[in-house]
């Protein structure tokens, strides 16, 4: 896997057109953002964690039946430092450098405890997230680096402690149908305790304020106090549904003293997380109107979670699904030296691990309580409970959707509402996706895509825009030009539309292009994108496009250039 994750990235400075092969949807046109560490080895230095290498940013742009690719490495202040020195001379949360521009900052630790929280990296290597109409790198902490989407070129950092007290802020936001960004942070040196902060970004201000950075109107919503006042929860995404933000306080936790002493210890500041696998989860829900938590406490088992899936509120029930891990190993198995390993050996070595397991939760909105031990789960179809305590409190347990499924993403038009396709990465004792799945939350059933020697990215839908179905609008939609003629009339044409679906369930190798030339329709389902890269030197990387309906191949751009394992981005669609 070292050739996977461990060598270094190339830019690809200048846009290179791809070849393209099959059929590329007309009406895709935009850009494909997306970030990941790129570099991991500088001047006899290394990283000692994939999840600190240096952020390479790349974009696929949609133009015109053509797709562009190109890279560049972030230029933060973190990959200035380093590559003036040749060396790596900023920690990371996996690395920790001595000497290091932080010394000063910890120093200072003893003197003034309340700025004990180090001064983090700005290496935004997570994501690709939008405030207002501009376009940010970002990791979780209180930086973030705006970036030109269509260059790439890296426009100055920011830093959220600007605009609002947090010290970390989630790569995970949600954006609603207006524009507007929401989401959510940690202030741990409060004076009143570390508390979580969840905050909107909006997508326009009035007058004057239009004109400036849409983070100067950044308007706090609420306020959660943590439960720990040392030790407040790690999280990387949250919930949104129309009332309500879903919130999971777990048990896996940031030790602020350990965070503030690491430097003079030794030890990474990844090495202050810790899971309580006694303790218990909590599980918030915030009523967007009011900014307050409800006051019912839902609680579940320990688990450990990265990504929600979606949330959704039905007949005064709360779902959501997320996914979860029975521990926190995850982290360790993105070491270096345990990523070095030959396959086999790295499966024996991760074998014990949880496997990250798509959950249901489903919490009941009412104040109406019943007698202790009664669930209050009313919904048909699922086995996720909430049963009341004789404290009032319910005690909830999931119910398991699909096992082995990450970087979970949806049709974002039903984000919030009542959905039935989660498209992810399959995986299996292996940091290294080698499958796209389609999970269909309803059946359980999950549609695959794989090819040898692949290794895809997190798949990213994108909806037709006049999409009327979930996963994927019309099926086939006849040529306008088509229509209009007599050779062809209207009731006609409804004949070949049916013959096209009914030809498209077969096994044709290529049955798009097969039907488009025999019928003069044209596909105009959404579809699901995501880069492929191969450990197979006679493989060139690939930006692969998916009919999200049944996740048969669409397209593909082959890309001749270097083209890196990455982690998140979301697409731009060309401005109309
Ligand atoms: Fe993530």
């Amino acid at each position: 896997m070292q050739e996977i994750f461990g060598k270094n990235g190339v830019e690809t400075p200048e846009p290179l057109r791809a070849t393209v092969s099959g059929h590329l949807p007309h009406w895709l046109q935009g850009t494909l953002l997306r970030n990941g560490p790129g570099m991991f080895t500088l001047g006899g230095t290394t990283y000692n964690h994939w999840f600190d290498g240096m952020a390479l940013i790349h974009s696929f742009t949609f133009r015109d039946g053509e797709v562009y690719y190109q890279s560049k490495f972030l230029q933060s202040d973190t990959y200035k430092k380093n590559m003036t020195a040749n060396r790596i001379v900023v920690s990371e949360f996996g690395t920790m450098i001595y000497p290091d521009p932080c010394k000063n900052i910890f120093s200072r630790v003893f003197s003034h405890l309340s700025s004990a929280i180090p001064d983090f990296t700005d290496n935004n290597l997570i994501n690709i997230i939008r405030y207002g109409e501009d376009y940010y790198t970002s990791s979780e902490v209180n930086y973030i680096n705006q970036i030109d989407p269509e260059s790439l070129e890296t426009l100055g950092r920011v830093n959220y402690r600007n605009h609002i007290a947090l010290n970390l802020a989630t790569a995970h936001p949600h954006y609603d149908k207006e524009g507007n960004t929401f989401n959510m942070g940690t202030s741990i040196m409060s004076l009143r305790g570390p508390n979580y902060v969840i905050f909107k970004v909006p997508a326009h201000a009035p007058g004057e304020a239009s004109k400036s950075s849409a983070l100067k109107n950044i308007q706090q919503l609420c306020s959660i106090p943590c439960r720990s006042k040392s030790n407040p929860s790690y999280f990387h995404s949250f919930g949104l549904t129309e009332n309500y933000f879903v919130f999971v306080e777990q048990p896996f936790k940031l030790d602020i003293l350990k965070l503030a002493t690491a430097y003079f210890r030794g030890i990474t500041w990844g090495k202050c997380l810790k899971f309580d696998k006694e303790d218990i989860t909590l599980i918030h829900l915030i009523d967007r109107r009011t900014g307050k938590a409800v006051p019912t406490k839902f609680y579940t088992d320990a688990m450990v979670m990265f990504h929600h899936v979606n949330a959704y509120e039905e007949d005064g029930h709360m779902v959501f699904d997320i996914i979860a891990y029975k521990d926190s190993k995850l982290y360790d198995m993105f070491y270096m030296h345990n990523m070095k390993k030959e396959n086999n050996h790295f499966i024996e070595t991760n074998k014990m691990s949880s496997p990250p397991v798509c959950q249901r939760f489903i919490l009941p909105l009412s104040t109406d309580k019943g007698e202790a031990g009664t669930n209050l789960v009313k919904l048909e179809g699922s086995a996720a409970t909430a049963v009341q305590q004789e404290d009032g409190s319910m005690y909830c347990t999931p119910d398991t959707l699909c096992e082995g499924i990450e970087l979970p993403g949806i049709n974002y038009k039903f984000n919030g509402k009542k959905y039935r396709y989660c498209y992810g990465s399959r995986v299996k004792w292996s940091p290294c996706p080698n499958k796209i799945g389609k999970l269909d939350v309803v059946t359980r059933e999950c549609l695959e895509w794989t090819e040898e020697d692949c290794f895809p990215s997190e798949p990213i839908f994108v909806a037709l825009p006049d999409a009327k179905e979930e996963d994927d609008g019309e099926w086939w939609r006849v040529l306008p030009q088509v229509y209009y003629t007599s050779e062809q009339p209207a009731p006609m044409l409804n004949t070949v539309a049916t013959s096209a679906r009914a030809a498209s369930k077969t096994d044709s190798a290529c049955p798009l292009l097969f039907l488009e030339s025999k019928f003069n329709v044209q596909c105009v389902s959404g579809v699901i994108l995501t880069s492929v890269i191969s450990h197979n030197p006679k493989k060139a990387p690939f930006l692969l496009i998916l009919n999200a309906k049944d996740l048969k191949e669409m397209a593909r751009a082959t890309i001749s250039s270097s083209v890196h394992m990455d982690l998140h981005g979301l697409f731009v669609p060309k401005k109309t």
